[in-house]
């Protein structure tokens, strides 16, 4: 029998670059009330979020993406012709075909990147980075293009009280390479589908169309049961993700969980016990829930602020829409 030809990859993988994009639209609380029965003082205590920020008609998926992108390839220092592979990971790029990502590889430059779209909402941005990784260690690609992009301002009910204050739009992207030394841990993914209609979208497009709907579908959450299973099942998660990596909190520097709410973020943290030396990412309080984008927003913001720094060792942890979840430790660029 003939024997196939294989590939080997690199042994270890890290972030080479990260870049985010934030719009430019701020919509405090304040304005989100106009629509709902609500207060700022009951969001920010029942979510920490004070404002957020929605997209303009000129901040599209694809622009958004183009922007965090060219920040992240910047930091890598590499050549968008040597990106192998663009995976995007949103729930709002609204054509159902084709993806996003073999645009987004066209504009930024790369040379016929293989590219795709990722779903797992909220999650998403966590399964890119483990994907790339993997492609990096298998030899399938050298450097990997990770996106997070959302735009929730498009597919949330301005109307609905349980999600019109949560979610926002903004776009993250993260170059993952080759490298001497482990600096992406193994994920600890997951889903649990038995719970797969607690956020939905209201209705398929099919049956939108049939009903001559004249709304889109947005998003529906029941938040109570999503809340009470991210504070308490995600801090399990989070802790196998430590414990693969062969980390404990001790060695953490930043804990950089997906931006859903403070309270679930708080109720991680205690649960994990995690010392006070651990930088925690804070960012919906200024940015609200961006899903996909929110962990690599969140990381930036805190490498701006100081609060992160390169070399450092970072946990992100994503979960959402599924539900689905990643967790991963990786080394700050
Ligand atoms: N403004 C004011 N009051 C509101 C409100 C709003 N926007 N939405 C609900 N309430 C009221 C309810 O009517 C209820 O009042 P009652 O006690 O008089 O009946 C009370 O607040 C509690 O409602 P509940 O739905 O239990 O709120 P909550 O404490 O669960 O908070 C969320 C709501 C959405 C903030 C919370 O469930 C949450 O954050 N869930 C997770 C969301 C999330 O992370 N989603 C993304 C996952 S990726």
């Amino acid at each position: 029998m003939t024997a196939l030809g294989s590939v080997q990859g690199s042994p270890h993988t890290r972030l080479l670059g990260v870049g985010s994009y934030r719009p430019s639209r701020i919509v405090p609380n304040s304005e989100v009330i106009e629509a709902i029965d609500s207060s700022d003082e009951w969001i920010q205590q029942r979510s920490g979020i004070k404002q957020r920020r929605w997209a303009t008609d000129e901040e599209t998926v694809e622009m958004m993406s183009i922007e965090a992108s060219r920040g992240a390839i910047e930091e890598a220092g590499i050549q968008p012709e040597q990106i192998d592979a663009v995976v995007v990971a949103t729930v709002t790029h609204l054509l159902q075909t084709p993806a996003l990502a073999p645009m987004l590889a066209h504009k930024l430059g790369t040379q016929r990147a293989a590219a795709f779209d990722i779903s797992a909402a909220c999650a998403g941005f966590c399964h890119g980075i483990a994907l790339g990784s993997d492609m990096v260690r298998a030899g399938s690609a050298r450097h990997v293009l990770a996106i997070g992009v959302e735009r929730l301002s498009d597919i949330t009910n301005p109307l609905d009280r349980g999600t019109a204050f949560i979610f926002a739009d903004g776009a993250g992207a993260a170059v993952i390479g080759p490298s001497d030394e482990p600096g992406i841990g193994p994920v600890v993914w997951g889903s649990d589908g038995e719970q797969y209609d607690l956020i939905t979208q209201t209705e398929d497009w099919r049956y939108a169309i049939q009903c001559a709907s004249p709304h889109m579908p947005t998003l529906a959450m029941q938040g109570n049961q999503v809340f009470r299973w991210a504070a308490f099942e995600m801090a399990k998660i989070a802790q196998q993700a430590l414990d693969r990596a062969g980390v404990s909190v001790d060695d953490l520097d930043v804990f950089v969980p997906h931006q859903a709410n403070m309270r679930i973020t708080d109720a991680m943290a205690r649960a994990m016990k995690l010392p006070d030396h651990v930088k925690i990412a804070r960012d919906i309080a200024e940015q609200g829930n961006t899903s996909a984008a929110s962990i690599p927003l969140a990381l930036d913001r805190m490498r701006e602020d100081g609060e992160a720094k390169s070399g450092d060792i970072a946990l992100f942890i994503a979960f959402g829409a599924g539900l689905a979840y990643a967790a991963q430790v990786v080394v700050v660029p």
